[in-house]
């Protein structure tokens, strides 16, 4: 699995630029299946969650080709409607692919992709949605198999602003007939992105980034480049970064509007940001303050996703913060390792309340998941000595170069693959 070793108490100074988004990137590479042809894809980050995608694609007949830093996806031919099983419990958003498998081919089985270390991760929403577009259900034996001889566009009204069950419906409307629209969408940038990719290539969707989107079905898509966008949450992390090390950092490669309720939090922890057309620079204090109450919401709220990586800033900071996690059931894995860091933090069900203490000290420390891991590192960049977090791979999952951008910015973080 691999472990990154820290040697902490460098601050962070100088400049980096954003990977592309991982959450962005993934929705985009399972629609690629709805067209017949090529797909160019610029910016794609290089971690283990876009090739776990990638050899799903080859495994269902596509032909994937890099060409330097181009990522080209030939899905002329698609030779089946079964996802390896295999690929689906190793990463359980390739749940992505029930919606453009079944729109290209009216057939898909894929195994029910298993809870991971955040929260059991229903997809009740998705299949309850795909029962009112004509779409028939089978859910046997840890398998669903969805089968339609049309997918009929309706109303769908969810009861919960899910990402992946708006991405999903949203690829199974592409070519469909008729009118889908989805209310009580979710609104994050990833959705906007996706919406975007798609007309790109011909589909006819509009209302992305509010509460209703509408899909008109088209007969076909066409061959496109695109550029995909910064990774909002890989910025975020690494402003986190500069924050619990007292630096001072310039990130290039980002889209400021999707970091407002992120940059909010900073600043409340008496950071100061300069926000520049596609650049922000962050300038952060000797010790930062505590933050009274932080509720985890969908966009544009405090996204979830950066919820261990504001613990680990404070954990360091004067004073007492709440957390409360209102999106996942068990997003809180990190918080024992941070405490064996030294850390004081009390949990009590989705609420952490964390006391701040004037520095961590280095540890040994295991990553169950990829946002904790990555805040794990963050809390061994500002602790004494040597802290070595193992479980890396939860970490490459969406960390194109983790290591390597701190170390620029005068951190000493190696990873080490045994
Ligand atoms: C996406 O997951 C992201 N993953 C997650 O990022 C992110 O945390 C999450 O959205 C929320 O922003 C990708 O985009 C690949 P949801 P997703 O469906 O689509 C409940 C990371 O670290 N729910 O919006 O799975 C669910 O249990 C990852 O990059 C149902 O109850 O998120 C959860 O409590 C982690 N029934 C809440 O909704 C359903 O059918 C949010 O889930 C679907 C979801």
């Amino acid at each position: 699995m691999g472990k990154y070793i820290i040697e902490g108490g460098y601050s962070l100074n100088g400049e980096i630029k954003v990977q592309g988004s991982k959450n962005a990137v993934l929705p985009l590479l399972a629609a690629t299946v709805l067209n017949e042809g090529k797909t160019y894809f610029y910016n794609c980050p290089k971690i283990l969650d876009v090739y776990n995608m990638l050899n799903i694609l080859k495994s269902i007949g596509c032909v994937i080709k890099w060409e330097d830093d181009v990522l080209i996806i030939d899905s002329s031919v698609i030779t089946t409607h079964v996802i390896p099983e295999k690929y689906v419990q190793r990463m359980r958003s390739s749940i992505i692919l029930l919606g453009s498998v079944l729109g290209r081919l009216k057939n898909v089985k894929i195994s029910f992709p298993g809870g991971c270390s955040i929260g059991t991760r229903p997809i009740d929403l998705h299949l309850k949605a795909l029962k009112q577009m004509n779409v028939d259900i089978k859910d046997r034996h840890g398998f669903i198999e969805c089968r339609t001889n049309k997918i009929i566009g309706n109303k769908i009204n969810f009861d919960y602003p899910s990402v992946g069950a708006t991405e999903n419906i949203m690829l199974t409307a592409v070519l469909s007939d008729g009118i889908t629209i989805i209310n009580n969408a979710a609104k994050e940038p990833e959705i906007t992105e996706l919406q975007e990719f798609l007309c790109k290539m011909g589909a006819k969707i509009k209302g992305a980034g509010t509460d209703t989107i509408t899909i008109e079905g088209v007969k076909k898509l066409k061959t496109v480049e695109y550029r995909i966008m910064p990774d909002r949450i890989v910025a975020g992390t690494y402003l986190c970064a500069a924050a619990a090390t007292s630096g001072e950092v310039l990130l290039k490669n980002v889209c400021k509007n999707h970091l407002i309720s992120t940059i909010t939090k900073i600043e409340e922890m008496g950071c100061n940001i300069k926000e520049y057309d596609d650049s922000i620079l962050v300038k952060t204090p000797k010790r930062l303050k505590s933050l009274d109450l932080i509720r985890t919401q969908p966009y544009p709220g405090f996204p979830t996703d950066m919820q261990a990586q504001l613990m680990s800033c404070l954990v360091i900071a004067r004073g007492t913060s709440i957390i409360a996690e209102t999106i996942f059931e068990s997003r809180f894995k990190h918080v024992s390792e941070l405490v064996r860091m030294g850390a004081d933090i009390i949990i009590d069900g989705r609420i952490a309340v964390i006391k701040g203490v004037p520095k961590l000290n280095g540890a040994e420390v295991f990553a169950e998941d990829l946002r904790g891991g990555a805040a794990l590192i963050l809390a061994g960049l500002g602790a004494e000595e040597t802290t070595i977090v193992n479980n890396a791979n939860h970490i490459l999952r969406g960390y194109e170069n983790l290591d390597k951008d701190l170390n620029t910015l005068g951190a000493k973080v190696k990873y080490s693959p045994d």
